[in-house]
């Protein structure tokens, strides 16, 4: 739905015959809906470049456009050109959403493939509150894409190959729970069942042994280093360790709504890095420092020494970027290193256009390395790759959300919290044992209350604000939506031609143009926030006529089959909103 390209292509001829410079043409949302859907505010700027009284300017512009049918343009003191779609438009609109399988969002014209790196959960460690946000966002972000016609291909990038997997394994031996793999002809033992508890106990207590204990981190990294190997028995304990656990993975994702094309991990672009390693040293952009094999990727304006020195007398730097490790001193592979050879495997495998990292933010420098590596050796362009870092979602104390006894929040935890809040407000309503669809409206909360922030800053995480039915919240768009489905299903009649009757209906209509705009500024600059804007006053709007129009009970066969088509309309925008945000809508609540 081309409405701004249109209003804008309007101002453009205009501008052309009065010799303004076309930068200038372009209209924004309207401060003041009651007067105007749109405004165009070109004139304040153009009379400072053109030294001319703008409201002449303004006047000028609206005399010289060109005869149409579809907007009325009123000039408004001092400056301002008031843009209002005339009654043919806003019913052309209905009519085209309607007709339309995507609600009128134009496909993008030539095939292109995005392939999104979301989700990043890692092997013997169980989802936990830190792993919502690249969830939500990704999948969001990869319906959005899906929206335009774009191909996606979603990975979940396993964390299964590094330091992490090496730890689990040497405390699971340290347990006694490995014997029949490291001892086998020694003991009897049967094979044993590794289960998930234990790799949920595992992995903690080995990350704290650590540091404490060298001679255990040694081993660890022993470990790691022959998983990378690929030698016995520590990559058969790794093979039952990772069925376990992807089992349980894919459940906590599939309750976020989220799901993968591909369930590689970091092991899978293992067969790259001997090309990755080949394709640096060829180049000449490897080389040995202090035993270890790195890359240089800082750029100009970045390392500068200062007269600073930490606590080993090293020199501190200014906007350091420390070079990538491709290889550590003992020779195993890094973060970066497979990082490396993903995305070179990525590139042969499929091709895409573009790929998205939804990652933390506190990664910023590790994508920073890899991405300017991967430029540099020749694999991708700057403009094919880029990182989306969201924020931390923080706890009402402004921290990082925590237990209280400090740990992190797993997130099956987390979802029955939500789960039993949303039971108590349904409860309110007078629904009872009803968990699915306490559910529903538990994941509409979480997911919404997340994607209405602004991806790159942290938030404050708050159960009762977000699970409120009144609001901009995910349960009172599910209410909404499940309002009007049931209204259409009590109709039990189909719609007619749409007439516009009430001044409820335009702004019903205006807000949904704004709506199918977010999801051109959301692929823009990868953003949610303004979806959940749009479609929350979408469904605010349709409130307001809902209480204030009669619908059912209008008797005039006419008016109310036009009634019903903006039911539906908003029905369907509203759904296709939910969609992309991968929030359910409930049959009633
Ligand atoms: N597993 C990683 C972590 O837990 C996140 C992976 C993100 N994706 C990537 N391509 N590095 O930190």
């Amino acid at each position: 739905m081309f409405i701004k390209n249109q209003l804008e292509n309007l101002l453009q001829q205009s501008f052309i015959s009065l010799g303004y410079p076309l930068e200038y043409a372009t209209i924004s949302a309207s401060n003041r809906p009651l007067d105007a859907d749109y405004q165009c505010n070109a004139a304040f700027a153009l009379s400072k470049r053109l030294k001319q009284n703008p409201s002449e300017i303004a006047q000028n512009i609206i005399k010289n456009l060109p005869t149409q049918t579809d907007f009325t343009f009123t000039f408004s003191a001092p400056a301002f050109i008031n843009i209002q779609l005339t009654k043919q438009k806003i019913e052309e609109v209905v009519s085209v959403v309607q007709a339309s399988k995507q609600c009128g969002v134009e496909p993008i014209q030539e095939k292109q493939t995005v392939l999104l790196d979301y989700g990043g959960a890692n092997i013997a460690k169980e989802l936990h509150i830190g792993h919502l946000r690249s969830a939500n966002i990704g999948e969001a972000l990869k319906r959005v894409y899906q929206l335009f016609g774009y191909k996606t291909i979603s990975d979940t990038h396993l964390g299964d190959w590094g330091l992490q997997m090496g730890l689990t394994i040497a405390q699971l031996e340290d347990d006694g729970v490995l014997d029949y793999y490291f001892k086998s002809g020694k003991t009897a033992q049967a094979k044993p069942t590794i289960t998930l508890e234990m790799l949920n106990t595992a992995y903690p207590k080995a990350s704290k042994r650590k540091e404490a204990e060298p001679k255990f981190r040694k081993k660890a990294e022993d470990y790691t280093l022959q998983l990378q190997q690929k030698k016995e028995p520590v990559y058969t304990v790794y093979k039952d360790m990772k069925t376990i656990s992807i089992k349980k993975i894919k459940e906590g994702y599939n309750q976020l709504n989220c799901y993968f094309d591909l369930w590689y991990g970091e092991s899978d672009a293992e067969p790259y890095i001997g090309k990755v390693l080949t394709a640096f040293a060829t180049k000449g952009l490897s080389y040995l420092s202090h035993g270890a094999l790195v890359v240089d990727v800082a750029k100009e304006g970045e390392n500068i020494p200062t007269d600073k020195t930490n606590e080993h007398g090293e020199i501190l730097y200014k906007n350091p970027m420390p070079p990538l490790i491709l290889k550590k001193h003992n020779g195993a592979d890094l973060y970066a290193t497979s990082e490396l050879a993903t995305i070179l495997m990525r590139k042969e495998e499929f091709a895409p256009n573009k790929m998205i990292y939804i990652v933390d933010k506190r990664q910023s420098q590790h994508f920073k390395q890899c991405f300017r590596a991967a430029e540099k050796v020749g694999f991708i362009t700057a403009d094919q790759i880029y990182h989306v870092e969201y924020g931390t979602m923080n706890g009402k104390d402004g921290k990082p959300f925590k237990t209280r006894s400090g740990e992190t929040v797993k997130l099956e935890d987390m979802i029955s919290l939500i789960q039993e809040k949303a039971a108590e407000k349904l409860k309110q309503n007078g629904i009872e044992n009803n968990p699915e669809l306490a559910l529903k409206i538990g994941v509409a909360a979480m997911k919404f209350g997340d994607l209405q922030n602004s991806i790159s800053k942290d938030y404050i995480f708050d159960f009762d604000k977000f699970c409120a039915f009144e609001g901009k919240t995910g349960p009172y768009l599910q209410y909404n939506a499940a309002r009007i489905q049931s209204l259409l299903k009590k109709a039990n009649e189909v719609g007619g031609i749409f007439s516009l009757q009430y001044a409820e209906e335009r702004d019903i209509i205006v807000q949904a143009l704004k709506l199918l705009e977010s999801y051109e500024t959301a692929l823009q600059d990868n953003s949610l926030a303004p979806i959940c804007n749009a479609v929350y006053n979408l469904a605010s709007s349709f409130a307001t006529y809902y209480n204030n129009v009669k619908i059912l009970t209008e008797t005039n066969t006419f008016k109310r089959k036009s009634s019903l088509t903006l039911c539906e309309f908003t029905y369907k925008l509203i759904a296709q909103a939910l969609h992309v945000l991968a929030i359910d809508i409930p049959e009633k609540m």
